[in-house]
């Protein structure tokens, strides 16, 4: 298997679904960070077929896990440290998440109002739904 140099401290991001991992490295702002970063897409992996992997090498609290448990909480986050992998984190859906995502209802105070948080509640968690925390529209296309 492809495999870019295993990284001394840092994030793994594995399992990512087979083309996201440029959308993630939008999403986790990683374009703004001055750290070594590799995107591996199309892995072989015996579990999804094909899978995208994401390393960071950096400071592990400069990576915001809620956006990416947003995204796809089936990623799984391994935690470097001195060249080895000292945890593997399984993401939750997180319960709210703010200044993500914005609503689209144009009556929904945030379309009206500038300068509130925009916030999403986690409404049903089998069938992951978030609603505006302000007017209850429902978010669901995913990124
Ligand atoms: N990795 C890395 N740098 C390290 C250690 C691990 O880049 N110092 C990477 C490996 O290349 C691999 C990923 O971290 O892509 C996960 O490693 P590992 O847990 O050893 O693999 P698996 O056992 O296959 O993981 P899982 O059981 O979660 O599928
Ligand atoms: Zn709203």
């Amino acid at each position: 298997m492809l495999n870019v140099g295993k990284i001394e401290e840092g994030l793994v991001l594995d399992h990512i679904k087979a083309g996201k991992s440029l959308s993630i490295y939008y999403h986790l702002q990683l374009d703004k960070l001055d750290c070594p970063v590799a995107l591996i897409k199309n892995a072989r992996s015996n579990k999804m077929g094909k899978k995208d992997i994401v390393k960071v090498e950096c400071d592990i609290n400069m990576l915001n896990l809620d956006v990416l448990a947003f995204i796809d909480h089936n990623i799984t986050v391994n935690i470097v440290k001195d060249g080895e992998i000292v945890s593997k984190k399984e993401l939750m859906l997180p319960k709210e998440i703010k200044n993500v995502i914005r609503c689209k209802n144009p009556r929904c105070i945030t379309s009206i109002e500038q300068g509130l948080p925009h916030i999403f509640v986690l409404a049903d968690e089998g069938k992951e739904i978030y609603r505006c925390k302000y007017c209850e529209e429902k978010y669901s296309e995913h990124f």
